[in-house]
């Protein structure tokens, strides 16, 4: 998989892809990232990526320029015909396991992060393929977004974690939370590990761990069961 990250901060994007698992990812050549900054595709000498709002009102508005002489670049490189263009934004489809996991099997992905007030309107309506938010808030740009969704996805890709199943078992893979997990010490100040993780009976400790998984989606997330079409394990 190949992900272009397309920033007006792009030094924000870099460095958090510079370590543990997105770093590892890359050394094993699972994923590869591209970094582009807006600035280097802009027309004039001061290298202006933004202006004001047509019409008035408060803030900057990102060019398009600089987004449409990025995009040209991009279908040069592209190997598909009409690459796929995320626009990180609180208007979009609300990121979940399902959307990430969607995403995960795509060959390349590209993000153009809006910042200030927001990214012309023609740039989203001639190159955005799609807009994702990633909740019900808004933020100052769209690169703390783009490093979620891209966290989010770079978890499904086969070998990225130090164990597949470490992601099969996560929070969300069927639609119930992560259960309890503990490692040594056995006893920490008198505070001591659940006797069944001990016993060495890997059966009854699976069952441990799918009940303890209900519970606490129960408690914590019941908006989870009411939602969920799959019924993975068993509620009684
Ligand atoms: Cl994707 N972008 C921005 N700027 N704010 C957000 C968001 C995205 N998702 C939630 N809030």
């Amino acid at each position: 998989m190949h992900i272009r990250i397309i920033t007006a901060f792009p030094e924000m994007i870099s460095s958090y892809l510079s370590f543990s698992m997105l770093r590892k990812a890359q050394q094993e050549d699972l994923v590869s990232f591209s970094v582009w900054d807006l600035r280097d595709f802009s027309f004039d000498k001061h290298n202006q990526i933004d202006d004001k709002p047509y019409g008035g009102g408060a803030g900057m508005v990102l060019k398009p320029e600089p987004f449409f002489r990025a995009y040209d670049k991009l279908l040069q490189q592209s190997r598909l015909e009409q690459p796929q263009v995320i626009l990180p934004t609180p208007q979009g489809k609300k990121l979940n396991h399902d959307v990430s996991t969607e995403l995960s099997n795509l060959s390349e992905i590209n993000f153009f992060c809006g910042h200030y007030k927001g990214i012309d309107e023609r740039v989203r309506e001639e190159i955005v393929t799609s807009e994702i938010s990633i909740g019900d808030y808004v933020l100052t740009g769209g690169e703390l977004p783009a490093l979620v969704i891209i966290d989010s996805i770079i978890r499904h890709i086969p070998d990225v974690l130090n164990s597949y199943e470490s992601a099969q078992s996560d929070s969300f893979t069927d639609d119930y939370l992560e259960g309890p997990i503990y490692t040594r010490p056995r006893n920490y100040q008198g505070l001591s590990v659940p006797d069944i993780l001990l016993s060495g009976d890997h059966q009854k400790i699976d069952q441990w761990r799918q009940e303890k998984r209900l519970e606490r989606t129960k408690n914590k997330r019941n908006d989870l069961i009411n939602n969920k079409s799959k019924n993975n394990i068993a509620e009684d």
